[in-house]
């Protein structure tokens, strides 16, 4: 396990991903029933961008960098700004949440977390971060046994953020697999699936297991930088939402657009959304 996500933290796929997953839990609380947030890759909850990790690669510039003093921000992404200002009070950005902290101050009385990360330093310094919060429980453990450990949750509602770091080849199959078996073992279940974008024939295969895996609903929605044979590297990254909740595609056919101008890095950027599954 080399990955580790102080040197990304902030970067354009953590801007693309926390504010879909902010918008994602935003929507689940219309309703007042409680819900159950799942992260099985949580990494840790805080990060400093003048910390050595973020220094040395400086991807947060391009990232969070861009939004964090604007004030004309679209609705969904004032409030994912909002939710990294509430962590810098004096206005001048250094520290940026992780998805467990952005989910965590968003979290109601009603609703609770399960957090799974593998690597022993991140998941001590998330056990001391949460430690004092009941409805937040932390597990050093591989995050793909969530779903058998966890689902169905006692809530029938329940958000999984599924994050791995993609070391190895065979991690997109296994998403694919965990995904199918979080839908059998809870149907309703909202899965957030991230994945990276580099070279667009790499992910082919995994297009196709995703729309043949029998999911009820699968949207994917893809943000990029740069266009993706310019270079190898994160050009740019999708997220697959399998039960999206209404009216999330209304809301990003608006917001994709606006995001991809914002955050492109050479020519204007680019984006996707489509159902690969259960079209409404
Ligand atoms: C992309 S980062 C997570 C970022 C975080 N979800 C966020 O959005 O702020 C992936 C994390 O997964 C952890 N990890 C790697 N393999 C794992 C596994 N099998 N189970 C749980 N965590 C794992 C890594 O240590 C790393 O912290």
């Amino acid at each position: 396990m080399n990955y580790r996500h102080s040197y990304h933290a902030g970067n354009h796929a953590d801007v693309f991903k926390h504010a879909v997953l902010l918008r994602m839990v935003r929507l689940l609380q219309r309703k007042d029933a409680p819900f159950c947030y799942l992260d099985s890759h949580a990494g840790t909850a805080m990060y400093d961008l003048q910390g050595e990790a973020a220094s040395k690669t400086g991807e947060y510039v391009d990232g969070i960098g861009r939004l964090f003093d604007r004030d004309d921000l679209p609705g969904l992404f004032a409030d994912y700004r909002d939710a990294v200002a509430r962590h810098n009070p004096s206005g001048s950005l250094r520290l940026y949440p992780g998805s467990p902290q952005i989910v965590a101050d968003a979290l109601r009385e009603q609703d609770r977390m399960i957090l799974s990360e593998l690597h022993p330093e991140d998941a001590a310094t998330l056990k001391s971060q949460f430690d004092s919060q009941p409805s937040i429980a932390v597990h050093e453990r591989d995050g793909y046994e969530l779903p058998k450990a966890f689902l169905p949750v006692a809530e029938k509602r329940a958000l999984w953020l599924l994050d791995p770091p993609f070391e190895k080849t065979d991690e997109l199959d296994r998403c694919v697999e965990m995904v199918q078996l979080a839908i059998q073992r809870m149907r309703q279940t909202v899965v957030a699936l991230w994945y990276p974008i580099k070279d667009e024939r790499l992910l082919r295969g995994f297009y196709r297991n995703m729309s043949e895996a029998g999911l009820p609903k699968v949207l994917r929605i893809e943000l990029s930088v740069r266009p993706t044979d310019t270079r190898l590297g994160l050009n740019g990254s999708g997220l697959m939402l399998v039960n999206p909740p209404w009216p999330l595609w209304e809301e990003l056919d608006v917001a994709l657009p606006w995001l991809a101008g914002m955050l492109a890095q050479s020519g204007e950027g680019g984006w996707r959304m489509d159902w690969l599954a259960g079209q409404p």
